[in-house]
């Protein structure tokens, strides 16, 4: 197959008269046939300088190293992200600090990972491949064959202007950075499809789930001080409220953060209106509160359902319960719905009771969700 084509060169490559480009014709040169299959494409290669007129010289080589480095270093980091992801401790443990290096790590590992990609790809591009400029006039419409096959020859070209097959230690370390890379991309989407994150369910639990005995029964949750002391109704004096946690082992730290309650004592008349109001339910509560109390005493989740501050400030004449971050309100008599202020969603109620030695229990974990909405809400 020939073409017609016309150039001028400043290189010995290509001539300044028409010429004819026979693409099968051994005796024509690569960059002749990119020159005149650009030219066919509208694009004029006017200037063309490789970086080192001399192949294999010191400069070169040094560049060569440089770049292979940045690659080594890319797949260093991006292999380092993968073992952090899988190895580093993520989950809170009281006394250990470990889980708290694990999102930074990542992110200087990923970071770092993508600092020497930038490098070594502007570094190879800047410092070994040929200098080049050209002109190019924009056309419409498909591509002839003899175009296509053009662009055949013009990307083994330009696999050949890389410069790999030349610098086998730079093909390597592009290859054993890069393929890090890949895995660093994958990791997150197949580490979801061999563990399950939801596997123990703990966005729907919290320390208030019932403990699974050896022999297969279930024993209800103790509720206790920050001490882990068990609280009984007479600790609680009328028209008075006290923060409990649930009295497993670390119920009261950050491992149940999910976990602190507000148990109140109502007076007896705010009392009935607090069990009516739990018989009658709220229409946006997709379960059912009655028997939720014990006697006057009611608890309710203290994790404001807006942000997850610690909704603490209970006014007992009003029974109204203030967060004090953004100032939402909820009626306790009114199965803690929101009166005022942006939380949109009651305060979870947890079930009451007392177990045999007379302390106080929660009768199941919590129906609802606790804190701030989010996606997976049911
Ligand atoms: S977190 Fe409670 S009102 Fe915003």
């Amino acid at each position: 197959m020939s073409v017609q084509t016309t150039g001028s060169n400043g290189n010995g490559h290509g001539s300044s008269v028409p010429e004819e480009i026979d693409y099968d014709d051994p005796r024509t040169t690569r960059f002749e046939k990119v020159k005149a299959a650009a030219r066919q494409d509208g694009v004029e290669i006017v200037h063309y300088e490789p970086q080192y007129p001399e192949k294999g010289s010191r400069l070169e080589r040094r560049m060569n190293r440089t770049v292979s480095l940045f690659f080594l270093l890319t797949g260093l980091f991006g292999t380092a992200f993968v073992v952090l992801y899988i190895v580093w401790p993520w989950r809170y443990k009281t006394g250990d600090s470990l889980y708290k290096l694990y999102t930074p790590l990542l992110g200087v590992t990923l970071g770092l990972m993508f600092l020497f990609i930038a490098f070594g790809i502007l570094t190879w591009g800047k410092k070994l491949l040929p200098k080049e400029v050209s002109i190019q006039d924009r056309h419409d419409g498909g591509a002839p064959e003899s175009d296509r096959r053009a662009v055949g020859q013009t990307l083994t070209y330009m696999v050949e202007e890389l410069g790999v097959k030349r610098r086998p230690l730079l093909g390597l370390a592009a290859a054993a950075g890069l393929a890090p890379v890949a895995v660093v991309i994958a990791a997150p989407i197949i580490g979801g499809l061999i563990k399950n994150p939801h596997a123990d369910n703990q966005m729907f639990t919290t320390g208030w789930a019932p403990i699974k005995e050896p022999n297969g029964g279930t024993r209800l949750v103790r509720m206790t001080r920050d001490d882990g002391t068990p609280i009984r109704p007479a600790d609680v004096s009328v028209g008075g409220q006290m923060t409990v946690f649930p009295g497993i082992p670390e119920g009261a730290t950050n491992a149940h953060a999910d976990s602190p309650t507000l148990l109140i004592h109502l007076r007896p008349d705010d009392a009935a209106v607090a069990r009516a109001s739990n018989a009658q339910g709220l229409p946006h509560d997709s379960y059912n509160r009655t028997g939720f109390m014990y006697g006057d005493f009611i608890a309710f989740s203290k994790i404001c359902t807006h942000a997850g501050c610690p909704a603490s400030l209970f006014e007992q004449q009003t029974n109204r319960l203030l967060c004090p971050c953004h100032q939402s309100q909820f009626q306790i008599t009114e199965n803690a719905k929101p009166v005022f202020g942006p939380a949109s969603r009651s305060l979870p109620q947890l079930p009451l009771g007392v177990d045999d030695e007379g302390y106080f229990v929660a009768r199941s974990d919590y129906l609802a969700t606790v804190g701030p909405d989010f996606w997976e809400r049911p």
